[in-house]
This record gives C-alpha cells, sequence and structure tokens, in this order.
C-alpha cells in the first residue's frame, strides 16, 4: 500500500473515478498532482488568475498570506532586514546560504568586477526620446544585454549561469542610473570598484561633473533595506514571467527583460510609481474620505493603488518594516513631506473601513515605498526602475532554480475555448 496520500475525483458524468496524489513541501498546502488529468479524464482545469495554482516546486522563498509570513530561503524578513545586506541577501537566494565572510568577499569582487557595461550599449540610449520613460529604456537596455553575451551562454552549463546572474546583478544599477541620466540630459557615470553595492549606485545616479557628491549613509541603508525587502517574492507575475520564458530555453538576460515588462505594470511593480500619483492626485488628508469613497465606487475604475495583495490577506509584512522605516528615513534626512500624512491618513481610513475589512485589503509594499524613494530624491518613473534592480537577483534566482530542476519542461497551459464552432469560409461576394 503506497504511503502517498491521494484525493479522489468523482467523474458523475461518465461515471469513474480518478485517483489523484497530494503533493506537500515543507511548508504551505498539500497542493494536488493533476499532470495525468487530463490524460486519465479527458478534463482540464481552469485557474486563469493561479488562485489556486501551484506552478512549479521551489526551494528560494515562501509566503503565508494569511499569517503575513515571508522567508527567503527560511530566514524571515524581518530577520534580513534589520540583520542582513541586499548583496549577501543575493548570494542567499543564488546559493541557499547564507555566505562565510570569504565567500562573501568572493561573490561582492566578482559583482564588482562586472558593473560596467559595453561602451556600444550606451549608444542605444541615444534612439530613444528624452521623455522616454526609464523602465521602457531599462527592459531594452537589458535585453539587448543578450546581443552581447548571446553565445557564451549556456543555459545547461552550471557556470554559465552563475556568470550571467553576476552579470544582471552587477549591471542592473550601471544601466538603471544609466536611464536616468539620460532622461534628464546628464553624462553617464562609470562605476566606482572602491564604492559599495548601493553607494556606487547612488554615485552613478546623483555625482556630476562640476562637483563631488556627498554619499548620504542614511540614504545608503534605507536603499540597501528596500534592495532586500524587494528582492523575491515567490511566483509573483513577473517571476513566473521569467520562468515561462526560461522554460523555452530563451538566455537569462531575455528572461530577465521579460521580468522587467511584467513588473512595469500598475498591477504589480508598477504600484508604486501609481502610489505617489494617486497621494499627489488626493493632494490632502481632508480629501482621503472621497479617495475612500470612490475606491469602493465600482462605477469608478479608482483604486487605492498600494492596496490588496493576491496573496496577503493580513498586512504585508514588507509594508511594516517600510512604514517603520519611513519615519525614521524622513527623520533622519530632515524631509516633512505632507504626502506621508495623506498615506497614514489613507491607511487609517481604508482598515476602518467594511468594504476594506471583509476583502482583507491591506497596504502591500508599495504603499509606502515611493514616499521614501522621493526623499532620496529618486523621481517617481523611477521608483518601479528600483523594484525591477533588487528583484534582479530573485527572478535570477528562480532561473538558475528551474534550470538546476531535472525533467523541467516548456511551459504551455490550455484553454477553455469560447471561439466559434468549425465552419466553411465564405468567398467575399456572399458574405
Ligand atoms: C506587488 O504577487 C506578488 O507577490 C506581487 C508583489 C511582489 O513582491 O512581487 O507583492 C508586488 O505587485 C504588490 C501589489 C501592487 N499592486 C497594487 O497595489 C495595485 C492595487 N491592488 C490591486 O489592483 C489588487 O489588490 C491586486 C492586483 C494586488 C490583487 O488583485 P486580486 O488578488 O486579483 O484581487 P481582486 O482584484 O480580485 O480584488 C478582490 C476584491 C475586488 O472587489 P469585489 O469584486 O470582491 O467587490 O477587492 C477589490 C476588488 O475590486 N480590490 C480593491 C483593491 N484591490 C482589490 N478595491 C479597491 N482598491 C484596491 N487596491
Amino acid at each position: 500500500m503506497s504511503d502517498t496520500k491521494t484525493v479522489k475525483l468523482v467523474d458523475e458524468p461518465n461515471k469513474r473515478s480518478s485517483e489523484l496524489p497530494l503533493l506537500s513541501g515543507t511548508l504551505g498546502p498539500a497542493c494536488v498532482d493533476i499532470g495525468t488529468l487530463y490524460k486519465d479524464t479527458g478534463y482540464f482545469t481552469y485557474d486563469p488568475g493561479y488562485g489556486s495554482t501551484a506552478s512549479t516546486k521551489s526551494a528560494i522563498t515562501y509566503i503565508d498570506g494569511d499569517q503575513g509570513v515571508l522567508l527567503y530561503r527560511g530566514y524571515p524578513i524581518e530577520q534580513l532586514a534589520e540583520k542582513s545586506s541586499f548583496l549577501e541577501t543575493a548570494y542567499l537566494l543564488l546559493n541557499g546560504e547564507l555566505p562565510s565572510k570569504d565567500q562573501f568577499v568572493k561573490f561582492e569582487d566578482q559583482i564588482t568586477h562586472h558593473t560596467m557595461m559595453h561602451e556600444s550599449l550606451k549608444d542605444f540610449f541615444k534612439g530613444f526620446h528624452h521623455d522616454a520613460h526609464p523602465m521602457a529604456m531599462l527592459a531594452a537596455s537589458v535585453a539587448s544585454l543578450s546581443a552581447f553575451y548571446h553565445d557564451d551562454i549556456d543555459v545547461d552549463n552550471a557556470e554559465d549561469r552563475k556568470l550571467a546572474a553576476i552579470r544582471l546583478i552587477a549591471k542592473m544599477p550601471t544601466i538603471a542610473a544609466a536611464c536616468f541620466r539620460y532622461s534628464i540630459g546628464w553624462p553617464f557615470r562609470y562605476p566606482r570598484n572602491n564604492l559599495e553595492y548601493v553607494d556606487r549606485f547612488l554615485h552613478m545616479m546623483f555625482e556630476v561633473p562640476s562637483e563631488p557628491l556627498t554619499l548620504s549613509p542614511v540614504a545608503a541603508k534605507a536603499l540597501d533595506l528596500l534592495f532586500i525587502l524587494h528582492a523575491d517574492h515567490e511566483q509573483n507575475a513577473s517571476t513566473s514571467t521569467v520562468r515561462l520564458v526560461g522554460s523555452t530555453g530563451a538566455n537569462p538576460y531575455a528572461s530577465i527583460a521579460a521580468g522587467i515588462t511584467a513588473l512595469w505594470g500598475p498591477a504589480h511593480g508598477g504600484a508604486n510609481e501609481a502610489v505617489l500619483k494617486m497621494l499627489e492626485e488626493i493632494g490632502s488628508a481632508d480629501k482621503v474620505e472621497t479617495a475612500v469613497k470612490r475606491a469602493k465606487d465600482k462605477n469608478d475604475n479608482f483604486r487605492l493603488m498600494g492596496f490588496g495583495h493576491r496573496v496577503y490577506k493580513n498586512f504585508d509584512p514588507r509594508a511594516k518594516i517600510i512604514r517603520e522605516m519611513t519615519h525614521k528615513v524622513l527623520g533622519e534626512l530632515g524631509v516633512n513631506d505632507p504626502l506621508l500624512e495623506v498615506a497614514m491618513k489613507l491607511e487609517e481610513a481604508a482598515l476602518k473601513d467594511d468594504y476594506f475589512v471583509e476583502r482583507k485589503l491591506y497596504p502591500n509594499v508599495d504603499f509606502y515605498s515611493g514616499i521614501i524613494y522621493k526623499a532620496l530624491n529618486i523621481p517617481t518613473e523611477m521608483f518601479t526602475v528600483m523594484f525591477a534592480i533588487a528583484r534582479t537577483a530573485g527572478w535570477i534566482a528562480h532561473w538558475i532554480e528551474q534550470h538546476e530542476t531535472p525533467g523541467a519542461r516548456i511551459g504551455r497551459p490550455r484553454q477553455i475555448y469560447t471561439g466559434a464552432n468549425v465552419r466553411d469560409y465564405v468567398p467575399a461576394d456572399k458574405r
């Protein structure tokens, strides 16, 4: 007798039943393995938003939406936020364990020595109009890395996969800063190897030829923490996109570029930019009630951006950390942003309102992050680019994991066909 747990599917119309295996992981709900369902029963399953569907097994990140739990390789996000750094977290996501001192020194050195982009890549920017959205420039530039490295990447070679991961984590800040500087007409800045990851990025973003940049430890610490919090998040839309593109054998640069374009949507990573625009549109705390009313009105497509989550039906643990950090960072930087008061009033009003309480709509990672980015003088259009820099660590960790999984197959969902039934061609003069 097999000790595999199963569930029985009773097919009344055809008077038959199937035993489907139940799969369990380290944590989280068990899954019904429906891999043979179509072959055994002729039925597909239907779950268009994948609300009840596990698309893969993964050892990278675990989320418990009801408890508001987020673990990277088993470590609680609260502990990593307090004790780790983004680069150490990137190592953890990629390798599954926290690095020893020597391992971290080697990893940091590898990243530091892959930060430059090809000189000819800079010429690509000249094709963009000055007001091109930085996410458009980022997606195009990262996809174009395939043109520079396409021939030296064998997706089945572990060393090639690791090098691609190093290159992407190292070059994203350089390319992101170039997107920003091109949009404001400033000359690009080369990465400085004597600076740490976040300071190097801030230097490439804000250093001007006319005077040396004074780097702020408060800004660097805040940004490093935001990068940790945004580094990975299980099978979210952009990570699932990276995996689907990766499943075709596409090279890592093309796969990550696909993730960047998926992240751009306002329902996903584009929400942080949309939150700032929403707070600016609301304008002052006395207009919060109206905004909450509009968000509840089904005839109004206004939503409270930064609220709600497919998985978290409790406070997003990242939002809690960012919320506390917002007050600390603005205080330390001496920034008094009236939008913070609007955000806090909005959160207070929504969390007391039945509409939000019944639907378990809480602030998510995007609700407060934009206020901090703004305090660091990062323009609104760059907010999702910041998200992409951090999420590159998670995306490439998932891309590597799927290529390390034996027997991985191309992702190819099916559908419920609702179009016309079979019919014969009608000549034009008879239509
Ligand atoms: C991220 O998946 C991830 O992990 C993503 C992410 C990551 O780290 O990768 O966490 C990052 O993308 C965070 C989410 C950022 N997006 C936003 O803040 C945009 C605003 N939020 C939503 O549009 C929405 O909440 C989603 C997209 C986040 C979740 O959508 P779901 O799970 O499909 O929920 P739904 O649209 O079915 O909403 C359920 C109900 C609906 O009302 P009813 O039909 O039941 O009456 O809640 C309502 C929705 O109208 N609702 C909202 C709302 N979000 C949901 N109503 C007002 N304002 C909102 N923000």
